[in-house]
C-alpha cells in the first residue's frame, strides 16, 4: 500500500486526494494547506488522514512515500525540491515549475535520488486524447497537417500567473503527446486587457511548428462568453473535432479531404477533388481521467510500467511557454526551440 501525502487543498488538490485515496493500493495518510479553513473543510472528508499547515510535517514523516503537489505553480519547484531530497517519490501538477532550469534541476534530483518524478498533465490519461493518437498512429487521418485548439472561458483571472501559463500547458502537452514530437519554434501575441496594470496577459494566440512541416496553433483566453474546449486535428484522409465540453460525443470523425488530381498538363486542368464522406462518432471509455492519472503513478513506483508524463515532458512543456511569452513580449517573433536536455 502506497502512502501518500497531498500538499495543497484548494481547487484542484481535494480531486487528487480523492482519486489517490480511491485506489485499491494507495491511500492518503496526510493532507496540508496553509489555509486552515480550507483544510477542515476537506480533511472531513478524510478522517483517517492527518491535516497540518505545515507541509514539512508530510516532508519529513518517514511513513510517507510519495508526494502530491497540488499549489500554485511558483510553488512547484521549492516543494518538489524538498520532497525529492526526503527521498520521496514526486507527483508535481503541471506545470512542472515557472523556469526550464527549475525543471532540469528537479529531473536531476529525481535521478540523483532515484525516485519517480511524474507531472500531472491530465489530459494524457484521457480515453479522448488517447482515441486520438491511436487514431493519428494507425494511419486513420493520414498524413496530420495540423491541430487547431480553442481553450477560451471566462475568467479565472490569475493573479500569478498569466493565460499561457495557465491554461496553455494543456494543449502543449496534448499536441506533443499526439505529434510524438517537441515544437522547433514558437510565436506567440498576446495582450493584457483586462489585468493590464499588472501586464497578465489574459489572450493569447500561439502558434507551434513541428518537424514535417506539422503545425499546431492555440487560442487561449480568461476572455470569452462561451466555455469553449475545441480540438480540430486536420489529415490528409480524415478530420477530427474533438470537443471536450461534450457530455457524450466529444469526438466527431469527419470522412472530408481534398485530393489533387493525380494528373494534369495545364493549369485549366488543374482540379481539386471535394471528399465528404460520413462522420464516425468512436465510443469512449467513461473512466475518470484522474485516476487513470493516479493508478499510473503507484503503478510507475511499483515498477509495474513506465511513465508517461516524465520530467522531461514537463520540461518540454515549460520550454515553449518560456518561449512562447518571449515572443509576446517581442511582438510575436518566433523563437527557437533547442532541447539540450
Ligand atoms: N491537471 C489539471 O487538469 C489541473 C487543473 C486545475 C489545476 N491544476 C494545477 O493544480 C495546481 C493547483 O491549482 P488550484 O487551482 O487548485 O489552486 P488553488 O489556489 O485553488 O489551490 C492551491 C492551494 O495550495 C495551498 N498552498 C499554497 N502554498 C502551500 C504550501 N506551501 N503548503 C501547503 N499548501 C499550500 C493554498 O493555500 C491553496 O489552498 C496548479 O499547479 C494548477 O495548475 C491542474
Amino acid at each position: 500500500m502506497l502512502k501518500v501525502g497531498v500538499i495543497g487543498c484548494g481547487y484542484w488538490g481535494p480531486n487528487l486526494i480523492r482519486n489517490f485515496n480511491g485506489l485499491p493500493d494507495a491511500e492518503v495518510t496526510a493532507i496540508a494547506d496553509l489555509d486552515e479553513k480550507r483544510l477542515a473543510h476537506v480533511g472531513l472528508l478524510y478522517p483517517g488522514a492527518r491535516k497540518t499547515t505545515d507541509h514539512l510535517t508530510i516532508v519529513q514523516d518517514p511513513t510517507i512515500d510519495a508526494v502530491v503537489v497540488a499549489t500554485p505553480m511558483s510553488t512547484h519547484y521549492p516543494l518538489g525540491r524538498q520532497v525529492l531530497e526526503a527521498g520521496k517519490h514526486l507527483f508535481v501538477e503541471k506545470p512542472m515549475a515557472t523556469t526550464s532550469d527549475d525543471c532540469r534541476a528537479l529531473i536531476d534530483l529525481a535521478r540523483r535520488r532515484d525516485r519517480v518524478l511524474m507531472v500531472g498533465h491530465t489530459f494524457i490519461y484521457t480515453p479522448a486524447v488517447r482515441k486520438i493518437k491511436a487514431l493519428i498512429d494507425s494511419g486513420e487521418l493520414g498524413d496530420v497537417y495540423y491541430v487547431n485548439v480553442q481553450r477560451v472561458n471566462l475568467g479565472i483571472f490569475q493573479k500569478d500567473a498569466n493565460v499561457v501559463w495557465d491554461l496553455a500547458p494543456h494543449d502543449v502537452s496534448i499536441v506533443n503527446y499526439l505529434f510524438g514530437a517537441d515544437p522547433v519554434r514558437v510565436s506567440a501575441t498576446g495582450r493584457c486587457y483586462v489585468q493590464h496594470d499588472l501586464g497578465i496577459e489574459d489572450v493569447a494566440f500561439l502558434t507551434l511548428e513541428y518537424p514535417e512541416g506539422r503545425l499546431a496553433h492555440i487560442h487561449v483566453s480568461w476572455l470569452d462568453p462561451n466555455k469553449i474546449r475545441n480540438t480540430t486535428v486536420v489529415g490528409s484522409r480524415k478530420m477530427l473535432v474533438y470537443d471536450d465540453v461534450s457530455p457524450a460525443e466529444k469526438i466527431r470523425v469527419y470522412d472530408k479531404g481534398v485530393d489533387v488530381q493525380p494528373h494534369y498538363d495545364n493549369f485549366g486542368e488543374f482540379q481539386l477533388l471535394y471528399r465528404s464522406g460520413d462522420v464516425f462518432i468512436p465510443r469512449l471509455d467513461t473512466v475518470e481521467p484522474l485516476r487513470v492519472e493516479a493508478q499510473h503513478f503507484v503503478d510507475v513506483v511499483a515498477g509495474k510500467t513506465e511513465l508517461m508524463t516524465t520530467g522531461v515532458h514537463g520540461l518540454r512543456v515549460v520550454q515553449v511557454l518560456e518561449q512562447a511569452c518571449r515572443s509576446i513580449k517581442e511582438d510575436g517573433r518566433p523563437q527557437d526551440l533547442a532541447y539540450a536536455l
